[in-house]
């Protein structure tokens, strides 16, 4: 695997492999990598012959008072895991490599609606940060593919959006979520949590399963709802939103069938994020 953290570097290496009329992937990371960003990088292999990952903890997407400087990262262990995993480049650049002038001139990308509510709503400013750096990777990369987990179900929306209005020619392919065994997804800020709170974490994915058996049997959306709120709060969650929208992220009506319930919920330090596909009846 090429390791490398120069534009420069990542553009010539690149135009080898597409001189060769190969496929290439591309699968965005912040690093700390588990199981969940090892199934996009499978992913991406089924799709194409060359897969990049990116290692980027990108500031723009962090808020003034969140975790951009405690955030983990392991970049021995990191590199091991994508070279186990079969990666052929890591593009992984410094800060001021991909925002040479600073955070405050950066040209931004907004993405309205579907970026708005949810996460946008508890993190304002978050999916400009995330919209704006993956198409700087995308600009970098130029892949035929790209890979995003369904974990970040908005963020996956977002970024079909940009593709879509800005006639990006590369194909966008969400994967399902990788759980640990009692439920929990598998998630970088899962090591924030103590012993007693990582116990406790999976309970929001079981209150997330008993809610969308409640809606499949056909109870109303708001009781449910206000149900499962009052059933974080009980196992000491701090919720930041509990959701059912339909699968486009638009408010469910009563001709939705396929829908999905949402939720972002703080335990202790770690801000823990989770989704679930419900049939409605
Ligand atoms: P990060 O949180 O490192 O996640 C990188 C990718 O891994 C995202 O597409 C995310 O949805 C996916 N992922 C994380 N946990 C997963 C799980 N349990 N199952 C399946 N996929 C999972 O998301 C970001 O980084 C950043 O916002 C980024 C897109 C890299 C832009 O900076």
């Amino acid at each position: 695997m090429h390791t490398l953290r120069e534009i420069n570097d990542l553009r010539s290496t690149l135009r080898d492999y597409r001189k060769r009329g190969q496929r290439i992937a591309l699968v965005p990371t912040m690093g700390n990598l588990h199981a969940g960003h090892l199934a996009l990088v499978a992913a991406a292999r089924q799709h194409a012959d060359i897969v990049v990952a990116s290692l980027f903890v990108n500031p723009m997407q962090f808020g003034p008072n969140e975790d951009l400087d405690g955030y983990p990262r392991t970049f021995a262990d990191d590199q091991a895991k994508l070279t186990d995993a079969g990666c052929d480049v890591l593009f992984s650049p410094t800060v001021s490599a991909l925002y040479p002038h600073g955070l405050a001139s950066q040209t931004r990308v907004h993405v309205p609606d579907v970026g708005e509510g949810l996460c946008g709503g508890s993190r304002p400013g978050h999916f400009d940060g995330v919209s704006t750096v993956v198409t700087m990777l995308f600009n970098l990369v130029q892949p035929d593919i790209a890979c995003f987990g369904e974990k970040d179900y908005q963020q996956l929306a977002v970024i079909r959006k940009f593709v879509r209005d800005l006639h990006m020619p590369i194909e966008i392919i969400g994967v399902p979520i990788v759980r640990a065994e009692d439920g929990l997804a598998l998630s970088s800020r899962n090591g924030y949590l103590s012993a007693n709170e990582r116990a406790m974490a999976p309970t929001l994915y079981r209150i997330l399963c008993e809610l969308r058996d409640a809606l499949e049997q056909g109870e109303p959306a708001e009781t449910a709802l206000g149900r499962g709120l009052a059933r974080l709060v009980d196992a000491g969650f701090t919720p930041d939103y509990l959701e059912l929208r339909d699968t486009q992220l638009k408010p469910v009506s009563a001709t939705t069938r396929e829908a999905v319930l949402l939720a972002a919920a703080k335990l202790g330090p770690a801000r823990l994020l989770d989704n679930l596909s419900v049939q409605l009846p």
